[in-house]
């Protein structure tokens, strides 16, 4: 293999590290809840389709709670708000489902976009459906 060629793609891979790096370090999404305030980055469509398809069970279709405390409400936002986006993301990934946790980072990103835009932008969701 060509070194020169190596070399290259050595410092490809560490500047995109520190890029990277530099990125989370610098904006850290912070959880905001209330009427119309920002969705952290995820695809809530997608976070949707798990919801309705693994938690619900324990946290009900609506957020509200069940076997595990809910989602949405008052409860949840006084626990979470103003804390990082990342963090609720580590807790989904690293103990949900409560009976089967191990997702993929990206996946608990969508579900965390899914959950603040359940109760910050609850309308753009049923649009979402009424195009199913
Ligand atoms: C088998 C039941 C069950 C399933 C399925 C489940 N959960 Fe939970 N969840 C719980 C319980 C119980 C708790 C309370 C904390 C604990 O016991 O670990 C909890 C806590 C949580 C919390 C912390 C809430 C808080 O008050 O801070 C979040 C967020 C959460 N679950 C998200 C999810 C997501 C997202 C899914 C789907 C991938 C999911 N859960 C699936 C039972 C479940």
């Amino acid at each position: 293999m060509n070194k020169h060629w190596l070399a290259a793609l050595a410092g490809c891979i560490i500047s995109t590290a520190a890029l990277t790096a530099t990125a989370s370090a610098q904006s850290p999404e912070l959880l905001d809840f209330g009427p119309g305030k920002p969705v952290p980055s995820g695809d809530p469509v997608m976070g949707k389709y798990m919801f309705t398809a693994v938690c619900w069970a324990c946290h009900n279709a609506d957020l509200s709670g069940f076997k595990g405390p809910p989602l949405t409400g008052p409860s949840f936002t006084k626990i979470w708000q103003g804390r990082q986006a990342s963090a609720l993301a580590g807790l989904i990934r690293g103990t949900m489902p409560k009976d089967d946790p191990g997702m993929s980072e990206r996946a608990a990103r969508d579900l965390v976009a899914y959950i603040v835009t359940y109760s910050n932008n609850p309308e753009s969701l049923k649009a979402d459906r009424a195009g199913q």
